[in-house]
C-alpha cells in the first residue's frame, strides 16, 4: 500500500496535502497536524452483491413502537431495526425526557435498551426516571460513560440505544475535543457502523442552538437515517417534534407533546383550545402539517400606537402578516397604519400553512372591531382581497368536527359534511361574519 503524508486541522478536520499555518476552512491558527495515511484502497475487502429480486423477498422488518402513537405515525410506523436517529433540539426542550420515555416504552415489552449518559450522573437519570414513572424497568440499562468504543462493545442483543449526547461522547480513534467536528463525526460513524451490523436502533441526542452555530450535529445529518427536531418556546409547555429527514417514512410530519410534571404527554391532533370560549381577538383555524391536520388558535391584539406602529408576530410568518394587514388596510380602508398589531399562535406552534391567513385576518378584525368570532376560519388571502380554497378540505373539516368546532367560514361549501359552513369569498365578508358591515368597519377606530 502506498504511503501518503497529509495535514489535518485538529479543529475542523480540513485536510490538505500541504502544511498550512491558518486553516483555510475554520480560520484557526497552528492547528495543522501531520497525518500519515495509506492509500484508501484496502485489499481483501469484497463488496456485497445481491440480486434485487432476492432482496425483495426478504420480510419487512418489524417496527419498534416508540410508545407514542403520534410519534410512531410521524416515523412512518415506528423505528426500523438498525435505524439511526438524530434527535436535535435546544437546551432544556425535553430531549432526554423524550428519549427516556421511549426507552421505557420499549423495555416495557421486555426488549433490551441501553441509555448512555455522558452529561448527567446516574442519580440525575434516576431522578428523571422517577419523574416519568419508569424507574422499575429491568431491561433498561443506564450507562454513564463518554467512551463510545467501550459502550459499543457492550451492545449485545440490544434493541434500542440512546446516546445523550453525541457532543459529549468521544472516540479514542481521533483527536479533537468532544463536541468538535472531528469527534462528533467519528462518534457518529462508529455508532452507525456497529448498530447497522447489530440491527440496533440508535437515538443520538444533539444540542442545537437557535443560531444553529454548532456545526457538529449538522455535519452528521446526511449520514443518519432520520433527523428529528424537538422545538418549543421556553414559556410554554407545548413541544413539537418534526421529522426533518426520514429514510424509512415520510418527512415533514409533526407530533405535538405537552411537558407535564410526569414527563411528556402527546396531544393528539390539536393544541388545547376551547370551542366554547370566544374571546375578542381570538380565531381558530385548521392547518395541515405533513399528512395531518391540527387545530390552532390565533390571537391578535390591535391597539393605537403611541409613536411608530409596531408589528410583532409569534408563530406566524411576519412577512405574511404584513401582507394580510396591507390587504385589510387597502380593501377595508381601515387605519391599521396607526395601530400596533401583535399576533400570536397559541401553544408556541409555528405555522406555515397559508390556509391560516383568514383566521389571522379574523383575529385582527376581531380585536380592531372589538367583536368576538364564533366560527373557525379557513382560507388563503390573495393580494386582491379574495379568499381562496385550500388542499385537504375534508381532513380539515373532520379535525374541526372532532375538536368540537361545528361552524366554520371557508370559501367553499361543496362536499363539506358534519359542520355548518359560512361561505366567504372576500375579506370584506369577514367583517360581516363579525356582525359589522364592511362600510361601518372603515369608520371604526380601535378603542383599545
Ligand atoms: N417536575 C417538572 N414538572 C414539569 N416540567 C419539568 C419538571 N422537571 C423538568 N421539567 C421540564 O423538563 C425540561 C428539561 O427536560 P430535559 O432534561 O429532558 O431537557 P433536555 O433537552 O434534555 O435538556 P438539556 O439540553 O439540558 O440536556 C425542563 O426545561 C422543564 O421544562
Ligand atoms: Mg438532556
Amino acid at each position: 500500500m502506498k504511503q501518503r503524508v497529509s495535514f489535518r486541522c485538529s479543529e475542523c478536520g480540513f485536510e490538505s496535502p500541504k502544511w498550512f499555518g491558518k486553516c483555510p476552512q475554520c480560520g484557526q491558527w497552528n492547528t495543522a497536524v501531520q497525518k500519515s495515511t495509506t492509500s484508501n484502497r484496502v485489499e481483501g475487502t469484497t463488496p456485497s452483491i445481491v440480486a434485487l429480486s432476492e432482496l425483495s423477498q426478504r420480510l419487512e422488518p418489524n417496527r419498534l413502537s416508540a410508545g407514542f402513537s403520534e410519534l410512531d405515525t410521524a416515523l412512518g410506523g415506528g423505528f426500523v431495526p438498525g435505524q439511526i436517529v438524530l434527535l436535535g433540539g435546544e437546551p432544556g426542550v425535553g430531549k432526554s425526557t423524550l428519549a427516556l420515555q421511549i426507552c421505557s416504552a420499549v423495555s416495557q415489552k421486555g426488549l433490551n435498551c441501553f441509555y448512555v449518559t455522558a452529561e448527567e450522573s446516574l442519580d440525575q437519570v434516576a431522578l428523571r426516571a422517577r419523574r416519568v414513572r419508569c424507574a422499575n424497568q429491568k431491561t433498561l440499562m443506564i450507562a454513564s460513560s463518554s467512551d463510545v468504543e467501550s459502550i459499543l462493545d457492550e451492545l449485545h442483543s440490544c434493541h434500542l440505544v440512546v446516546f445523550d449526547s453525541i457532543q459529549t461522547m468521544r472516540s479514542v480513534e481521533t483527536d479533537g475535543y468532544p463536541g468538535g467536528v472531528l469527534q462528533v463525526r467519528m462518534v457518529a460513524e462508529k455508532i452507525i457502523e456497529r448498530c447497522k451490523v447489530l440491527g440496533t436502533t440508535a437515538i443520538l441526542i444533539a444540542h442545537v442552538t437557535k443560531g444553529g452555530d454548532i456545526a457538529g450535529p449538522k455535519l452528521v445529518e446526511h449520514i443518519v437515517d432520520t433527523v428529528l427536531y424537538f422545538e418549543g418556546e421556553r414559556n410554554t409547555d407545548i413541544k413539537i417534534l418534526r421529522t426533518m429527514k426520514n429514510r424509512f417514512g415520510p418527512s415533514g410530519e409533526i407530533a405535538i407533546f405537552e411537558m407535564t410534571e410526569n414527563g411528556l404527554k402527546e396531544l393528539r391532533g390539536f393544541v388545547k383550545t376551547d370551542p366554547t370560549s370566544q374571546h375578542i381577538g381570538n380565531c381558530v383555524t385548521c392547518i395541515i402539517e405533513g399528512s395531518r391536520a391540527f387545530i390552532v388558535q390565533l390571537q391578535a391584539l390591535v391597539s393605537r400606537s403611541k409613536v411608530s406602529a409596531r408589528r410583532v408576530s409569534n408563530g406566524y410568518d411576519i412577512t405574511r402578516l404584513l401582507m394580510v394587514m396591507a390587504v385589510l388596510s387597502k380593501h377595508l380602508k381601515i387605519p391599521l397604519e396607526f395601530h400596533d398589531v401583535y399576533v400570536n399562535v397559541l401553544g408556541g406552534l409555528k405555522i406555515t400553512d397559508t390556509a391560516a391567513d383568514a383566521a389571522v385576518a379574523g383575529a385582527i378584525l376581531s380585536s380592531f372591531l372589538e367583536k368576538s368570532v364564533d366560527v373557525a376560519m379557513l382560507g388563503e388571502i390573495g393580494l386582491d382581497g379574495r379568499i381562496k380554497g385550500m388542499s385537504r378540505l375534508r381532513t380539515r373539516v373532520e379535525a374541526l368536527r372532532k375538536a368540537g368546532y361545528l361552524k366554520a367560514a371557508m370559501p367553499v361549501s361543496e362536499g363539506v359534511n358534519g359542520i355548518d359552513v359560512v361561505q366567504f369569498k372576500n375579506i370584506t365578508d369577514i367583517t360581516e361574519i363579525l356582525g359589522v358591515s364592511h362600510r361601518d368597519a372603515r369608520g371604526t377606530v380601535g378603542k383599545s
